[in-house]
Formats: C-alpha cells, sequence, structure tokens
C-alpha cells in the first residue's frame, strides 16, 4: 500500500469521534478550523458546541455584537481569532447573501482564513482536493520521505504543500485531509509512536534513525 491508503486505513480504525467531522456546512466547519487554529482538540471541544448552539448560522453569528462574541471567546486566547470572525461573518451577510462560502477561491483572503484555513474548509465542505499543511502534515511528511527543508522557511512551505497535493487521494480529498492530521495528532506526534506505527516499514526518518531530528524549524 502508498503512503495514502496507509494513512487512509490507520484512519479508519483510530480516528476519534469528532463533532465538526459530522458536518458538510462550510461555516460549521470554519467555527472549528478558527478555534482550532491555535487550540487543543479537547480544549476547543467546548468552545465549538458552545458557538455552535449559540450561534447555529453564520446570520446568527454576525448578529451578535463584537463583546458578545469575544466574551464566548474568552479562555481560548488570542482573540484576534474572534475579531476577525465577527468581522467575516458581517462580510457573508452584505456581500455573499448571508450564504458561507465553501470553495477555496471564495474563502482565500477572507479576514482570519489563510491557505490552511480554506484548503480545509473547501476539501470537508466540498470535497475540493486542496490539501491541508499544517504543524501535523509538516511532521507527517517530513519523517514519512526524510524532508529536512526548515518548515517555517518559503522553501519549506513550497515543497510541503506541493507533496501534500501530490499526495491527496482524488476520490476523497476530505476524507484524506482529516487521515493525515489524525495520523500527526495521534501516531506521528512530536514523540512519535513508531513501535504501533503501521507506516513504520516505509518511513525513511524510521530507517535512518531521524525521527527525533525532524521536522527542522530555522531559528527566527
Ligand atoms: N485540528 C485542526 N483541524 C482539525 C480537525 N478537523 N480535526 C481534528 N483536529 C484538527
Amino acid at each position: 500500500m502508498n503512503f495514502t491508503q496507509e494513512v487512509i486505513s490507520w484512519y479508519h480504525l483510530h480516528k476519534r469521534d469528532l463533532p465538526w467531522r459530522k458536518t458538510r456546512d462550510p461555516y460549521l466547519i470554519w467555527l472549528s478550523e478558527v478555534i482550532l487554529q491555535q487550540t487543543r482538540v479537547d480544549q476547543g471541544m467546548p468552545y465549538y458546541y458552545r458557538f455552535s448552539e449559540k450561534y447555529p448560522t453564520v446570520a446568527d453569528f454576525a448578529a451578535a455584537t463584537e463583546d458578545e462574541i469575544l466574551k464566548m471567546w474568552q479562555g481560548l486566547g488570542y482573540y484576534s481569532r474572534g475579531r476577525n470572525m465577527h468581522h467575516t461573518a458581517g462580510l457573508v451577510m452584505r456581500t455573499h447573501g448571508g450564504i458561507f462560502p465553501g470553495s477555496y477561491q471564495a474563502l482565500i483572503g477572507l479576514k482570519g482564513i489563510g491557505e490552511y484555513t480554506a484548503a480545509a474548509i473547501s476539501s470537508f465542505a466540498e470535497n475540493e482536493k486542496r490539501a491541508v499543511v499544517d504543524g501535523n502534515v509538516f511532521r507527517v511528511l517530513s519523517r514519512y520521505f526524510n524532508i529536512d527543508t526548515p518548515i517555517n522557511s518559503t522553501a519549506g512551505k513550497k515543497t510541503f504543500t506541493r507533496l501534500a497535493n501530490e499526495l491527496i487521494d482524488p476520490r476523497y480529498p476530505a476524507l484524506y485531509n482529516q487521515a493525515i492530521m489524525e495520523f500527526g495528532a495521534l501516531q506521528c506526534r512530536p514523540k512519535p509512536e513508531c513501535p504501533t506505527c503501521p507506516l513504520r516499514p516505509g518511513c525513511l526518518a524510521y530507517q535512518l534513525g531521524k525521527t527525533a531530528d525532524l521536522p527542522v524549524k530555522d531559528k527566527k
């Protein structure tokens, strides 16, 4: 089995049951992805439930005041995320007729939505073939393919993004994206679980004894 199919079959066996994986509503996926940008799943989960219950649509979110949003955000930190979301919700009401966009092209450039978030929303909501590249993906790919280009360099971002887009399963982009992130979160962790890893036979870093040295990050 190749890398892509190995990751997907690992995912079928080990995935967590997470609420935002049960929806294809781009608004709810946006909510979850922004919360999870700098926040761990266990910490972000109660916030996702509170926000999605209080503001089930982007219209509800936009109708709240910024103060209300920031009060709900309390404890998550990085409050610019909440402010950007409120701004974007208002913009979606005024310029998208209240329909939260699901396509990468429409999403990219909205306040608070960068390449990662646009790829996540467009793949999960619409199955667009856009590979997500986050910290989990950098870690998995750098190890499996033994790539020591710094992940925070321009060359590194380009290399990993190109590779991720080559590896994405064209039939199941959303599934592949969830799978590689989950694999990085649970198996190929910063301290990796190699003894139980089904991808070990193909993993170059494992063969070379380099898992602890990858990914490489440049001091800034
Ligand atoms: N972290 C960021 N996005 C995630 C997702 N969709 N599932 C689990 N963890 C995530």
